[in-house]
């Protein structure tokens, strides 16, 4: 356990937060939380769940698209899921979004719409876990709880000199995050060191001689800040291989289909695509097709996922008539408003279909199941 004095540390972060926060849409800053201004909890969750390994930037434009349309947690309770994936495309994890909804669902139907106020109450809503309840309690309800994510890792296996790699240095880095944190504003502290981890002890090259917490830290003393954390030994990247097949129709728009609920990318729509094989042996070209047409190969897409990297074949065919597979047509005005996850959104680019980048709400004509 390190020998860094609590008060002392705490008073040192904050003071520097005061006047360096972050200003962010989910934020109250610390001059308005101090007038008595509370954050909204339902801004700190949606906020929150939306961080979960995605950057601050990427997050600020979901943020306010989601809030504008769904200022409050029954709103979004209230709306069907396939309109939050459709609004969540491009952000990646699509289960998430899909326990998102529940978790509204749930606030609303079990909770009056009030979220619970302590990270074991959090803890029991779907999508909610160890550290995103944490975050909620701390900076929503100040209860003053171990918030531990990437960047809080680093910043403290830095300040400890933590050798043990991760993710085994983990009980570690929670048990110094425990000790550290105040009774005395909890959410501050946490997004203090969310702060700090993101401006000034950065993965590389962090900038040690700004920073309001070097007296207390072990690695900036020995120069060797950028060792930390420790990373295991890195797995081979798995490779897989697959084939997608986008279908038109003469009027342009494109033959689309609803992935299975489970799995990867569940729920989201997609040009039909065959399996993902990672044996690379699978059939690729028009026999992995799922119904006969007129397919060429036009070119392919490759796309990583957090544990393996899949390449697909793009095939098109034009003039395709109504096929014999549940689907429905999307008219090129359309598109945009479809829940595409960013890979499908490749595919249809290099199916010459595009620009696919941007979503907007749309009605959508369906084709009855044949
Ligand atoms: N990353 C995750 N949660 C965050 C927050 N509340 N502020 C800044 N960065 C974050």
């Amino acid at each position: 356990m390190t020998t860094i004095d609590p008060q002392a540390f705490s008073a040192a972060l904050l003071g520097w937060y005061d006047t360096h926060h972050r200003t962010l849409p989910w934020r109250v800053s610390p001059a308005d939380r101090a007038a008595g201004m509370r954050p909204d909890p339902y801004r700190v969750w949606l906020s929150e769940i939306m961080l979960q390994q995605t950057t601050v930037a990427a997050v600020k434009a979901y943020f306010a698209k989601f809030t504008a349309r769904w200022p409050r947690v029954e709103d979004i309770a209230a709306a069907p899921e396939a309109a939050v994936l459709a609004e969540w495309a491009g952000l990646g994890y699509y289960a998430r979004a899909r326990n998102l909804h529940a978790c509204a669902i749930a606030v609303h139907e079990t909770h009056g719409g009030r979220f619970p106020e302590t990270a074991a109450a959090l803890k029991a809503l779907p999508g909610i876990g160890d550290y995103t309840s944490a975050a909620i309690a701390a900076i929503a309800f100040d209860e003053p709880a171990a918030v531990v994510d990437g960047n809080v890792e680093r910043v403290v296996t830095r300040l400890a000199a933590i050798d043990t790699p991760l993710p085994r240095a983990r009980p570690q880095i929670r048990a110094v995050v425990a000790s550290l944190t105040p009774d005395r504003r909890p959410g501050d502290f946490a997004q203090g060191m969310m702060d700090l981890g993101a401006t000034i002890c950065t993965p590389t090259r962090p900038a040690c001689v700004l920073c309001p917490v070097r007296p207390f830290c072990t690695a900036t003393k020995t120069a060797d800040a950028e060792r930390f954390p420790v990373k295991p030994k890195k797995a081979a990247v798995l490779e897989r291989r697959g084939a997608a097949f986008v279908a038109l129709r003469p009027d342009g728009a494109v033959f689309l289909r609803k992935r299975p609920g489970s799995g990867m990318l569940g729920g989201m729509s997609e040009p039909p695509s065959s399996d993902w094989s990672a044996r690379g042996d699978g059939a690729l070209g028009p026999d992995a097709a799922p119904f006969p047409a007129d397919w060429r190969r036009v070119g392919e897409v490759e796309h990583g996922f957090t544990h393996f990297r899949l390449t697909l074949e793009v095939w098109r065919a034009d003039h395709v008539g109504d096929p014999p597979i549940e689907g429905w047509w999307s008219a090129p005005g359309e598109i945009a408003g479809e829940a595409l996850p960013t890979l499908m959104r490749k595919v249809l680019r290099a199916a010459g279909i595009g620009p696919a980048g941007a979503t907007k709400p749309a009605r959508r004509t369906r084709k009855p199941a044949s």
